[in-house]
């Protein structure tokens, strides 16, 4: 658990909620960075520099609050038809606060994992990524996920050929490819799925993240810029989630008779 940290008082949490109705996975695209500088009259990049900060917000946050899975979209695949210099600048980031944060996540037992294809940044952000994960890869406290360079879409179609591969090989036949087939062949293997889904900046739509994970994922989208990404905005995500009745399919009388309604 993150340490040398004032607790953390849920105010919108009720007293007597159980470790049950917080959320086991949360992801979060992390958007408004360019137009929460704009409007402070600073250049895009200082707004993702600001949003660097919110990501280690988010990751205490869970942290403390004991929601065990993260997942964070960086960069996504169509981000590299953005200027030449904020792709370059983004890229110096990542790895500059991936080498600053490493020591603290590590004390504090997070385990990173990469979903997307980071070898696309260049070999030495490839490096320091091989060896974070490499470092924390028996930590058991969060497993803090990092989208980079990531689309589902291209994430489908990866996870389609290889089990075409297998196919091929004799290894597996096509009629009997079952939806755990598939998601071992997903980048997000042996994730739960996220139950909770924040967007920042005011966009309401999902650009290309976790397309099959989402199924049925609770969204929360605020107009709020990343940059801006507090503890209040946490928990009104928080509550917003448990007061949702999660039905997948059937009726809220008999989510009701099963576990006393939410
Ligand atoms: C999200 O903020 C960060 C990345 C996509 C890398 P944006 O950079 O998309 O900020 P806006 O949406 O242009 O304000
Ligand atoms: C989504 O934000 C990707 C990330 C947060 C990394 P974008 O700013 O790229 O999304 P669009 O282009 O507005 O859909
Ligand atoms: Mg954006």
């Amino acid at each position: 658990m993150p340490s040398g940290l004032a607790p953390i008082i849920p105010v919108t949490l009720k007293k007597d909620d159980s470790p049950e109705d917080l959320p086991q996975h949360l992801a979060i695209i992390m958007d408004g960075n360019g137009r929460w500088a704009k409007a402070g009259g600073q250049a895009r990049v200082q707004g993702h520099r600001r949003g660097v900060d919110a990501a280690r917000q988010a990751t205490t946050l869970c942290g403390e609050v004991g929601i065990p899975y993260l997942t964070l979209f960086a960069f996504s695949r169509e981000n590299w038809r953005r200027p030449d210099e904020e792709v370059h600048f983004l890229t110096q980031l990542l790895a500059l606060s991936l080498e600053k944060e490493l020591g603290r996540l590590h004390e504090n037992g997070v385990k990173l994992n990469i979903i997307g294809d980071p070898s696309s940044f260049g070999r030495k952000l490839a490096k320091t990524i091989d060896s974070a994960v490499d470092k924390t890869s028996n930590n058991t406290n969060l497993t803090l996920t990092i989208a980079l360079n990531y689309g589902a879409r291209q994430e489908l179609l990866t996870a389609a050929r290889r089990l075409a591969e297998s196919c091929v090989a004799n290894e597996l036949s096509p009629q009997a490819i079952s939806e755990s087939d598939l998601e071992g062949a997903l980048d997000t293997h042996g994730l739960p799925d996220p139950d909770l889904l924040i967007r920042t900046g005011g966009e309401v739509r999902l650009s290309n993240f976790l397309l099959w994970q989402l199924a049925y994922t609770e969204l929360f989208f605020t107009d709020v810029l990343w940059p801006d990404f507090n503890e209040a905005i946490f928990w009104d995500a928080i509550a917003a989630y448990q007061r949702r009745q999660r039905r997948f399919g059937r009726i809220g009388e008999q989510i009701e008779s099963q576990s006393g309604g939410r």
